[in-house]
């Protein structure tokens, strides 16, 4: 454990053992915070440092990354200025703690906006695992994504994102150059022990000297 600086967003901030591991960034769903992904991401990267913010907008008193208008609706305008904030609270964190590019594992709402900082923000992250995430903006921004790793984890029975709409975000992610792998599990909006184990799978051919590494 280690004390959190006072930097742009809420956060906090687990010190790695494993500094050829990429850093995780934490981002949760509706309603959780910045401690909810840190058991999660313990067990899925035991060596990395983990990086975890809590959205800074409210809704009815639930922490998300930005402004929605209907479920699955959102205030495009909020999101791309909600990406660019995070990805300069990136930065900073980097600073800080003098950590690498982090690698996102956000689900949700915490999927979406890092889905949209892929496309905004490309430089601030070394790779993704979105969790549930849907198309994030409807104007797709001409990011370069070569050669960045993406794991999309859809649900079959989502009420929330439908199976095309996740599609359509891996096809945008693959058009950037991102090396996307996408599957639709037989699940809903919600994690099941299958999502745990394909991240880890996922993870594990990314380690340091494989092939597949994170650059
Ligand atoms: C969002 O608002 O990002 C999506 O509707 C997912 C959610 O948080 O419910």
């Amino acid at each position: 454990m280690t004390t959190p600086k006072t930097l742009s967003f809420v956060h906090r901030f687990e010190s790695g053992t494993d500094p050829a591991q990429p850093p995780l960034l934490l981002l949760h769903g509706t309603g959780g915070d910045e401690s909810d992904l840190l058991p999660l991401g313990r067990s899925l990267a035991p060596g990395a440092s983990l990086l975890s913010p809590r959205g800074p907008v409210l809704e009815n008193g639930m922490p998300r990354f930005f402004r929605r208008l209907a479920e699955g609706v959102f205030d495009e305008a909020d999101l791309r200025r909600r990406a660019g904030d995070l990805a300069d609270f990136i930065a900073e964190a980097r600073a800080a703690y003098g950590i690498a590019a982090p690698v996102a594992l956000g689900f949700s709402n915490g999927a979406n906006i890092a889905a949209a900082m892929l496309l905004l923000r490309p430089e601030a992250l070394a790779g993704a695992v979105l969790l549930r995430p849907m198309v994030p903006l409807s104007d797709v921004p001409a990011a370069d994504l070569a050669g960045t790793p993406v794991l999309i984890l859809s649900g079959s029975a989502d009420p929330i994102v439908p199976e095309e709409n996740a599609r359509r975000l891996a096809d945008q992610l693959g058009r950037a150059g991102a090396e996307v792998e996408h599957a639709v599990l037989p699940a809903g909006h919600g994690l099941t022990k299958d999502d745990i184990v394909r991240v880890e799978g996922w993870l594990r051919r990314r380690q340091p000297g494989d092939q597949n590494a994170f650059l």
